[in-house]
């Protein structure tokens, strides 16, 4: 593998990998700790916080909120304002490319007894709000939208009354948003999920002292909960691991160890779907921090025998079903997978993003409204393919490199630094 220019990267075929790997801490994970220990009493030490440019724009905007952080390297140490001390930003709010600053944000920015603006880049400025203003506009908050529903968003903070709230889709982050803004409501506030997601929010308001409460797939909060400022640590993001375990079961003679990575059973949908299918897949030093469950992954060659991915899985391997589409055309029946038109608004639309790539590389794929499936047992052919700025699509296309035959340029990688700044650097270490 080698440098073309800052943005753009060529990848080599693999004959092996090998070593251990370490990731950036869980974005997800580390989102969620900056903003309630921005909300609890006392300080906050924070561990292996992620590396990735989204979590660094939730810190800039807790920053300007009036939240005092102090960071060094992977370690944030946060002092906590408690439930009421956030104050009014001087300028507007920049989430970056980071949908979950925005929407996670926002069911904060509801509760508060000002008003706050929330703008993002080119790709975000692009990403559906409604599925968040609808739910905290019953909670009793006003907020504005673009006419298509898009970012900047005005949120005119009020008195929240808590709701219950079926989720329309299934989404962490529309789910953490009510949750978040139920903080700040008297009284109860529920989310009933159509199917399971990610549940850090859930776990982390539990750990810091809020009263939640789980009813089959209702997840209840109690409002104006007093929160304490801990130490936390932060697992390795298993959707970042997710290249290196794909790319280890299908480079020729792999021996991978993915070390301390985040093992929520919320998140782990991936190794569900491979293992059965002939993944050589070993979880070891398994332990609880922080309620969440961290270990490693041995990683071995394997044959996979591909198949459907279940929709309810969906949401458990969301973003991780563009390095799936292209482990698909290395399996022995192929891959399919529906029920995923959330994948339509990601920081790209990944169905048509993957499609293309895959196509450009020689792969024959279908694309359907909410899906795709990619033909097994396929030669992929280097070629030159487009990140379209979009950090999974970047890596996932490192991976399919890596199994292709001949060289593949990979433009526009600079976009990797949104969840795993040391990506390539990590790949040219460990791959043969
Ligand atoms: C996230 C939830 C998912 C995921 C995103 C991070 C989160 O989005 O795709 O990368 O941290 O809650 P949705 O919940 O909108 O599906």
């Amino acid at each position: 593998m080698s440098l073309l220019s800052s943005n753009s990267k060529k990848i080599e075929p693999a004959k092996r990998l090998e070593g251990s790997v370490r990731f950036p801490g869980d974005k997800s994970i580390s989102h969620r700790y900056a903003m309630l220990a921005a909300l609890a009493e006392g300080s906050s030490e924070i561990h292996f916080f992620s590396s990735s440019a989204d979590c660094q724009s939730t810190l800039n905007c807790l920053k300007q909120l009036g939240v005092k952080i102090n960071r060094d390297g992977g370690t944030v140490t946060v002092q906590g304002v408690g439930l009421d001390g956030l104050r009014p930003s001087a300028g507007p709010l920049d989430a970056g490319n980071s949908g979950t600053t925005m929407r996670l944000l926002s069911g904060i920015l509801a509760g508060q007894p000002f008003s706050s603006v929330l703008v993002g880049d080119a790709s975000l400025s692009r990403r559906p709000m409604k599925r968040i203003v609808d739910p905290l506009t019953l909670m009793g908050a006003r907020i504005l939208t673009s006419e298509s529903g898009t970012p900047p968003l005005e949120i005119e903070g009020r008195t929240l009354l808590p709701i219950r709230y079926e989720l329309p889709v299934a989404s962490a982050q529309v789910k953490s948003a009510i949750l978040l803004a139920g903080l700040f409501a008297a009284g109860v506030t529920e989310v009933v999920e159509p199917l399971p997601t990610r549940d850090h929010t859930e776990i982390a308001l539990e750990q810091m002292g809020a009263e939640v409460g789980l009813h089959g797939h209702t997840v209840a909060v109690r409002g104006r909960a007093k929160l304490q400022g801990k130490k936390l640590y932060v697992p390795g993001d298993i959707s970042s691991a997710a290249f290196f375990l794909v790319a280890g079961l299908l480079a020729p003679e792999s021996n991978l160890v993915l070390q301390h990575v985040g093992l929520n059973p919320t998140r782990t949908a991936i190794l569900d779907l491979l293992v059965p299918m002939g993944g050589r897949v070993t979880i070891l030093n398994v332990e609880v921090v922080n309620g969440e469950l961290i270990g490693d992954l041995h990683v071995e060659s394997s044959r996979i025998e591909g198949g459907e991915i279940p929709g309810d899985d969906i949401p458990r391997l969301i973003d991780e079903l563009p390095v799936l589409a292209v482990l698909g055309t290395q399996t022995e029946q192929g891959l399919s997978f529906r029920g995923a038109r959330e994948l339509r608004v990601k920081e790209s639309d990944r169905i048509a993003t993957v499609a293309e790539n895959l196509r450009r590389m020689g792969a024959e794929v279908e694309e359907f409204p909410d899906g795709l499936r990619v033909a097994g047992k396929q030669k992929l052919r280097g070629a030159a393919v487009d990140s379209h700025d979009d950090h999974r699509i970047a890596m996932a296309f490192a991976v399919a490199g890596l199994v292709a035959e001949g060289t593949t340029t990979i433009q526009d990688c600079a976009c990797v630094n949104i969840s795993f700044p040391d990506f390539f650097e990590t790949l040219s270490r460990v791959a043969g």
